[in-house]
């Protein structure tokens, strides 16, 4: 195999000498031995990071499936900016508790209910989406007050224990009486079921939420802040880097890495993941085995705002 090319690597001891320090993940640390294209796939893949803000949120979460049914419950309006953890945060939480199935696989009871505020929002819309999500038969052409029991009936059949609506600032592109009549829906789901509600979107959702003062307090907002220097991007980096089967040590927590990288990503988690699946897939292909400033200066990479600004300038004709 590759021993001896890979400098600090021996293959024939499995001693990983220039990976003190970096903690790899088990799998991770099997992969370093693999093909290049086995680590090119890995590196492809997606996987779950764990950081600070995300397990205190999941455990806010987490407390809302057990909580007692409450005619005020816990809501949560979870904010941030595009590509910065909300979505995948949300999935985390419904991964970790899955409907229960019967012997022949029938759905008994689903702690979690998660729907998109579909792209045209409305009421009926917004029952159709929940319909879907629970895999139930319905008449598309049944009327909004048959879809509204129907959508209330079923989750409490289900036992759900918390409805999550992510997307929420799709609200934004309907007329403010369609935004209004959306809030009432959930508002009226909320009291009914007596399960918190989390909502989810990007920043414009608070305004959507501020034209009803009753959800505006009902949903305090939980943020995800732009990504910032500061230990807890140090370790974000540090279990990123766990999670790339390279050969050698990046150190990508340390200062300067750590600067290039958060000014490359703007603070947002989602650039970040990218960018470095980018860097890792050319250390493997070039052969350096660690991602560097200079490897990262040769990605020909563009930040979100210049890749905003040049998209601006495209529309215009520029
Ligand atoms: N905890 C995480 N672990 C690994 N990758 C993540 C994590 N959070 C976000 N990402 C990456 O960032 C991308 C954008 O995250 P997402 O949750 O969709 O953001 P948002 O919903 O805020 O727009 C995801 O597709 C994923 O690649
Ligand atoms: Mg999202």
């Amino acid at each position: 195999m590759c021993a001896g090319i890979t400098p600090g690597y021996d293959d024939a001891t499995g001693v990983l000498q220039v990976t003190q320090g970096r903690k790899l993940s088990r799998e991770t640390e099997a992969l370093l031995s693999a093909s290049n294209e086995a680590r090119l796939e890995a590196i492809g893949e997606d996987y779950w990071i764990t950081y600070t803000l995300a397990q205190q949120t999941l455990l806010r979460l987490s407390g809302m499936v057990t909580a007692p049914d409450s005619g005020r419950p816990a809501n949560m309006l979870l904010i941030a900016r595009t590509n910065n953890g909300k979505s995948s945060i949300l999935r985390r939480f419904a991964e970790k508790h899955t409907p229960a199935l019967d012997a022949s696989g029938g759905v008994v009871t689903r702690p979690v209910v998660s729907v998109e505020m579909p792209p045209v929002p409305g009421e009926e819309r917004l029952y159709t989406s929940v319909l879907e999500s629970l895999g139930a038969v319905f008449k598309p052409r049944d009327t909004v007050d048959v879809k509204r029991t129907q959508v209330l009936r079923l989750l409490q059949g289900v036992g759900c224990r918390v409805l999550v609506v992510d997307e929420v600032n799709n609200a934004l592109s309907g007329t403010p009486r369609q935004q209004q009549q959306v809030l009432n829906a959930i508002k009226h789901i909320g009291n009914t079921l007596k399960r918190p509600v989390v909502l989810s979107g990007i920043e414009t959702t608070a305004a959507i939420l501020r034209q009803d003062p009753q959800m505006q307090n009902r949903f305090p907002p939980h943020e995800l802040p732009l990504w910032q220097e500061g230990p807890d991007l140090q370790r974000l980096l540090m279990s990123i880097e766990g999670r790339l089967p390279l050969r050698e040590e990046s150190r990508l927590h340390q200062k300067e890495l750590l600067t290039l990288l958060l000014g490359m990503s703007e603070g947002m988690i989602g650039e970040l993941v990218t960018v470095l699946r980018r860097a890792a897939t050319m250390a493997v292909v070039s052969g350096d085995e660690r991602i560097t400033p200079e490897l990262l200066s040769r990605l020909d990479w563009q930040s979100p705002s210049q890749r905003n600004a040049r998209a601006g300038a495209i529309g215009m004709g520029l």
